[in-house]
C-alpha cells in the first residue's frame, strides 16, 4: 500500500505490491520493484533502483544513483550517499545463482559515504563509512572506517563529533550523549532526550 501522504514523482516507476509510508518522497526515475517496503519520511532520490526483497525503515535517505539489490536492509535513519555500491553475490558467475542472496544489514543511523562499496556485511549503529571506501568486514557501532579495504579510524557520536576515550572507558559528548567502551565495543549509556543528531 502507498500512503496517501507519500509523494511519488510522476516519472517514478513504482510497481504493484510496494509499500510506502507517509511523508516519504520518491523522485524521478526511481524504480521500486514489487515487494519493497519503505517506511515513513524517507527520501528516495533520482535514478535509484530497489529490488523486491529490500526493506527500508523510517527517515532513510537514498541519494541519487544507488541500486539496492535483494538482501539489503536499512534500518531507521540510515544515510546512503550518492553512487554507493552493494553486492549480494560474493562469488559471481553469469547464470550461476546463489540459493539465497548474501545479506547486508545497515543498522540504525549509519551513514555510507559517496561512492563507497559495501560487501555483504553489517554496518553498525551510527557508524560512518568514508567516501570511496571498500567495506569488506562488519563495522562496529559508532565506528568511522575509511579506505580500501576500510579500516577503523575513530569513534564518532550520532552528532558526528569524534569521541576521545583516552585511557578511560567513558566519554561524554558535547551534545549530551554519554558512551561507554567495553571490550572494544562502544555503547550509548544515556542521552539527553532533547538532543537529536
Ligand atoms: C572520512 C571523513 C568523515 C573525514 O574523516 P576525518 O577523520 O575527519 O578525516 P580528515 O579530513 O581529518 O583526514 C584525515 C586523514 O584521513 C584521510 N581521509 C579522509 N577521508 C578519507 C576517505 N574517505 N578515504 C580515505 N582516506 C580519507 C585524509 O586524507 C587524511 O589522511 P592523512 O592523515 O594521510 O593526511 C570524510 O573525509 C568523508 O569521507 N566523509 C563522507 C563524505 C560523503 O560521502 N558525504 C555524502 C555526500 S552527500
Ligand atoms: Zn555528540
Amino acid at each position: 500500500m502507498i500512503s496517501p501522504q507519500a509523494f511519488i514523482h510522476p516519472n517514478a516507476l513504482v510497481d504493484s505490491g510496494v509499500t510506502i509510508g507517509a511523508g516519504t518522497r520518491v523522485w524521478a526515475f526511481a524504480h521500486l520493484v514489487t515487494g519493497v517496503v519503505v517506511g515513513r519520511d524517507c527520501n528516495i532520490c533520482d535514478h535509484t533502483f530497489v529490488e523486491g526483497d529490500v526493506r527500508l525503515g523510517d527517515r532513510v535517505t537514498l541519494k541519487c544513483g544507488v541500486f539496492l539489490w535483494n538482501g539489503v536492509t536499512a534500518e531507521n535513519d540510515v544515510f546512503i550517499g550518492p553512487g554507493v555500491s552493494f553486492s549480494n553475490e560474493v562469488w559471481p558467475r553469469s547464470k550461476l545463482y546463489a540459493a539465497q542472496p548474501a545479506r547486508t544489514r545497515l543498522q540504525t543511523g549509519c551513514s555510507l559515504g559517496t561512492g563507497s562499496t559495501i560487501m555483504p556485511v553489517a554496518v553498525g549503529e551510527w557508524a560512518m563509512v568514508g567516501a570511496g571506501s571498500v567495506v569488506t568486514r562488519d563495522v562496529p557501532d559508532y565506528a568511522l572506517v575509511v579506505g580500501q579495504p576500510a579500516k577503523f579510524r575513530s569513534w564518532i557520536c550520532c552528532c558526528t563529533r569524534k569521541m576521545d576515550f583516552g585511557e578511560g572507558r567513558d566519554f561524554t559528548c558535547s551534545c549530551g550523549r554519554k558512551f561507554r567502551k567495553n571490550r572494544g565495543k562502544v555503547a550509548l549509556v544515556s542521552c539527553d532526550s532533547a538532543t537529536q543528531p
